[in-house]
């Protein structure tokens, strides 16, 4: 059973893309709901709701947990890898992995593990536009994780606070409009007008909205959708590492969050139609 953890429901764009990949393999969504959301938050409550809903994967059987969320990735995935999880129970026997990886991998077109410029990314002098939360913004690690890989490409931030709350309160297209309308402006300001040549919609709710970035940015800028990278670099995981699909039912699915199941049902058709229903965890 493979976990996917997101602090609401936004991750379900990354989960709908997994399920569909991976129709014989189980998976158990778990939505904070209880903490959502995460985007404006202190970083140490993000690592530390993070830590906790891991733990709660990995109770109920997930060996394997995949952060399908910017900001948690962002601000606490490092930590868990390097400071909880070698010193947990589970440590050597479990996995969490993140979507910011896959998605710097797909935006230099750098395998992860190269961690220094490498012919010819070195002379790449693109410009990568990243929207995202407030925290993942402030957490630099889009720009931080592309330099290393493609130290002279220009990355612009652009924080978009108030578009994945928008969205997630089925805000009317006109107001959704102008929060994108808005943060392009912003980020194009940033560049000078000159188009980026990839934009990276660093939030599981701007999938949702992708159509509005589409119009407002520029032609030429190239969309990166993040289920689809993240995805893809999941099934190359999950072939080196087989043994996280070991013991699977034939494609059970469960979801779960910490708020009330009820009132989560409505948003959740928002980001997957046909969902199935909640249950608290
Ligand atoms: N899922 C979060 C992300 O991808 C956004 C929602 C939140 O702020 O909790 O950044």
């Amino acid at each position: 059973m493979i976990g996917v953890f997101d602090s609401g429901v936004g991750g379900l764009t990354v989960l709908r893309e997994l399920v569909a990949r991976f129709p014989h393999a189980d998976f158990v969504y778990l939505a904070d709901h209880a903490h959502v959301p995460y985007g404006n938050r202190p970083s140490e409550d993000v690592v530390a709701f993070t830590r906790g809903c891991v733990e709660d994967l990995f109770q109920r059987g997930a060996k394997l947990v995949l952060l399908g969320c910017n900001t948690a990735t962002a601000v606490a995935l490092r930590r868990l890898q390097q400071e909880w999880l070698p010193r947990s129970p589970w440590a050597g026997t479990h996995n969490v992995l993140g979507i910011v990886a896959p998605t710097v991998e797909a935006a230099t077109q750098t395998p992860w593990a190269i961690t220094s410029p490498q012919y010819p990314q070195k002379y790449n002098t693109d410009t990568i536009a990243v929207f995202g939360t407030t925290r993942t913004i402030s957490s630099g690690v889009y720009p931080e994780e592309i330099r290393k890989r493609c130290p002279k490409v220009t990355v612009v931030q652009q924080v978009c606070s108030e578009l994945a709350g928008a969205i997630e309160n089925e805000a009317p297209e006109s107001a959704l409009e102008e929060l994108v309308a808005a943060g392009t402006q912003a980020a194009l300001q940033q560049t000078g007008n000159m188009p980026p040549h990839r934009a990276i919609l660093g939030c599981t709710h701007f999938p949702l909205v992708e159509h509005l970035f589409r119009k407002h940015l520029p032609p030429f800028t190239r969309i990166l959708s993040q289920p689809e990278v993240v995805a893809d670099s999941f099934e190359d995981y999950l072939a080196r590492h087989s043994k996280y699909l070991a013991g699977n039912e034939g494609g059970k699915l469960s979801l779960l969050t910490t708020g009330d199941p009820d009132d989560v049902a409505a948003t959740a058709s928002v980001f997957w139609p046909d969902v199935a229903k909640f249950a608290k965890a």
